[in-house]
């Protein structure tokens, strides 16, 4: 079992805590990311001057096109979505918008998915209709990137956040834009663990578990397994919020769980869908989610 074997303690300011950790690792589970790696993130985050006129060139063909083929509206949509991406990027001062293979990691695999992060709007729409108990609530999420779903969920009072990530190399991003959205964030404990979510050993205290269709199949599985077994050790409520595209395995997979009642879906744009299940072990719930 994994024994969380601490790499970086990046900053402990105050009653600020940031920890990196990397469970010990299985080297048979998890590849050893760094080796071989030929993708520079820094590059693929960080656009260097010269590109951008190529960059302006290229964004107005696409929206030339969306334009044509989806009508004005949808243009001015797209639109809006773009800035409103780089005022919040901007804003907390971190890197996060970008989409990476996991190939480009050295580390495909059937069962997991590659990185793209939540919608800033949708994701934040969510987490304001949780009915978030300071004291007690704990949120995870499995597949945590660059930390953008890490950062929005630290801007509320959960007790601790946590993430969960196979890659290094995004999860050394994740910690670096979690120091500089520093200032904006309430929850005073963030911790970003580099771990394969099917070995993770789920902490007795987490209550909210995130999941943007990071993996499926077996890993899926193991990883439903591992909350049903927390669940068993320490008996309590959990939600599970997962965020899926119009059709997916993901959710298939889900639905065949009994362990697992989906409660409701929102919508909170045409493209982002949230559901939301309830763990069910047994007891009953208390818990209601805002309308
Ligand atoms: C769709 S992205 C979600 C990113 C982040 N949760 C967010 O909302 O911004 C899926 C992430 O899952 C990670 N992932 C894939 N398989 C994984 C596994 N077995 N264990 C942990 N993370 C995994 C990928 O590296 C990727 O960063």
């Amino acid at each position: 079992m994994p024994t969380g074997l601490r790499l970086v303690c990046a900053i402990s300011s105050g009653s600020m805590a940031i920890q990196a950790t990397r469970e010990s690792r299985d080297s048979a589970r998890i590849p050893a990311a760094r080796e071989g790696v030929t993708l520079n993130i820094e590059a693929v985050l960080l656009e260097p001057a010269s590109a951008r006129p190529m960059r302006l060139i290229k964004s107005f063909g696409f929206f030339l096109t969306h334009w044509r083929t989806s009508g004005f509206h949808s243009m001015c949509r797209v639109i809006g979505e773009r800035v409103y991406i780089r005022y919040q990027e901007w804003w907390f001062g971190i890197h996060t918008e970008a989409v990476i293979q996991l190939n480009q990691l050295k580390l495909e695999h059937p069962d997991r998915r590659f990185y793209v992060p939540t919608n800033y709007h949708a994701f934040a729409a969510m987490l304001d209709r949780l009915n978030i108990q300071p004291e007690r609530d704990v949120f995870l999420d499995f597949g945590s990137g660059l930390g953008r779903a890490v950062i929005l969920a630290a801007m509320h009072p959960f007790r601790r956040v946590i993430g969960v990530e196979i890659s290094a190399e995004l999860n050394q991003v994740a910690q670096e834009n979690v120091c500089r959205a520093l200032r904006r964030l309430r929850c005073r404990s963030v911790e970003l663990i580099t771990a394969d979510g099917a070995t993770y050993r789920i902490p007795p205290d987490v209550t909210v578990i995130f999941l943007y269709n990071p993996f499926c199949g077996l890993v899926l599985k193991n990883v439903l397994r591992n909350i049903r077994e927390s669940l068993s050790e320490k008996p309590r409520e959990v939600r599970l919020i997962c965020q899926v595209p119009k059709q997916s395995a993901f959710e298939m997979e889900l639905q065949q769980q009994s362990h697992f009642t989906l409660e409701r879906e929102e919508r909170f744009n045409q493209n982002v869908r949230y559901l939301f299940y309830k763990a069910n072990l047994g007891f009953t719930s208390h818990r209601t989610y805002d309308p």
